[in-house]
């Protein structure tokens, strides 16, 4: 049965952590997957969530089958953070959301629905992007191609291709698009270019899909999640996958959502009777835990605060580590300016470095980013720039 099965390749991405743990390099860093660690090298569990699950566990709650669609609770602070509690869309009952195993569940969940939907549709991702886009939808059966963005001249967004892309593609095309802190490259659109590709997506008949694995990372939660609310004043109807991973620290709960905005409530109601039967259909239901954790979180007053200031200090905390390898990679001689670092926003900087140079980071000094040249820089600390910016410089002379 199994003679002629392929041996897959390794996850570009979560790959690394397997070559990462076997490594014996004393002061190996691993800035492959992208997960923030404070300042002493350690995956936090913020105090947001601590307080939560004490009360949580107070309560010894049963662990019934949760609804197909989640936990109710959960999915409308969802919809209230992504949206606003207020926003017509919400108050109108034109939101279909589910709770999803983490971001990357939502992108399927979305996926799967979207096949059916439109099986002919092609997929249209950046170039580059998250690695897992072009496999995830490529497996649910759709044609992947890409649509330019990066502009490694200029070390930008090369807007006028992206723009020209998407004004060529057809009718019903399915655009992935990340709302904020651009996995890979670290540049995001402004909010005119944003208003200019939602008139192109409009314009065009193209069904966006907002993938926002990051919000609360780039500017704050309210500025990172601007964009959701223009696709919805421009009367779109639209997909957005949200990711709690990294904003409360909680990748092993894999607690995602998926919401899809609709035209009418009637429409909605039917939107989410089909996420459900693609969930009941891959997985049944989702687990409780996170979802538990993440919804008494937002709808707390007193623990969203301390959420938002703990979110925060993550934020600035990868900030200063951004200027930290920057001047670090100066002082260790490196003589281009690599001032792109600091102006590249989110959990990663894409370096520009070679596969061949990615490479011997991790073979010769331990320090492990991707092979595309991205770097974690929420994995970055006091202790380990020192050694990151020397391995840098050395690979760059
Ligand atoms: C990443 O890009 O490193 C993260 O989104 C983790 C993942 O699942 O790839």
């Amino acid at each position: 049965l199994f003679s002629a099965v392929q041996l897959a390749p390794r996850d570009p991405i979560l790959g690394l952590n397997e070559q990462f743990a076997a490594d014996t390099h004393p002061a190996k860093a691993n800035l492959g997957v992208g997960v923030y660690f404070d300042d002493s090298g350690k995956l936090p569990l913020l105090q947001c969530v601590q307080a939560a699950e004490q009360a949580l566990m107070s309560k010894q709650a049963p662990r019934g089958y949760l609804p197909i669609d989640g936990l109710a609770a959960y999915d409308s602070a969802v919809k209230a953070l992504v949206f606003g509690a207020q926003a017509p869309a919400v108050q109108d009952g034109r939101v279909a959301t589910v709770q999803t195993l983490g971001g990357t569940g939502a992108l399927k969940i979305g996926a799967d629905f979207l096949r059916q939907l439109t099986p002919s549709a092609k997929v249209l991702v950046s170039n580059p992007s998250w690695d897992n886009h072009k496999a995830l939808f490529s497996r649910a059966g759709f044609e992947v191609a890409a649509y330019r963005y990066y502009d490694a001249a200029r070390r930008g967004v090369d807007f006028e291709g992206m723009l020209a892309d998407l004004n060529a593609a057809a009718a019903g095309d399915i655009v992935v698009l990340h709302a904020c802190c651009h996995n890979p490259t670290g540049y995001d659109l402004s909010a005119a270019q944003w208003d200019q590709v939602i008139a192109a997506v409009k314009a065009k008949g193209l069904t966006a899909f907002l993938d926002m694995a990051y919000q609360g990372f780039g500017q704050g939660l309210a500025e990172d999640g601007a964009v959701i609310g223009k696709f919805a004043a421009a009367g779109l109807s639209f997909f957005v996958s949200t990711s709690f991973s990294k904003s409360f620290s909680l990748y092993g709960e894999r607690v995602g959502a998926l919401s899809v905005v609709c035209e009418s409530k009637d429409e909605a109601a039917r939107v989410l009777s089909q996420l459900k039967l693609t969930i009941r259909t891959n997985y049944s239901n989702p687990p409780t835990h996170g979802a538990a954790v993440v919804s008494a979180v937002l709808n707390t007053p007193e623990w969203r605060a301390l959420w938002e200031k703990e979110l925060g200090e993550m934020r600035t905390r990868i900030k200063a580590m951004r200027q930290a390898l920057a001047d670090g990679l100066k002082a260790a001689g490196v003589t281009q300016d690599m001032s792109f670092i600091v102006n590249q926003v989110g959990m990663f900087s894409y370096s520009g470095l070679s596969k061949e140079q990615m490479q011997r980071l991790r073979s010769e000094f331990g320090v492990y980013g991707t092979d595309s040249g991205r770097l974690c820089v929420a994995a970055l600390n006091s202790r380990n720039i020192d050694h990151v910016c020397q391995a840098i410089a050395a690979v760059m002379k």
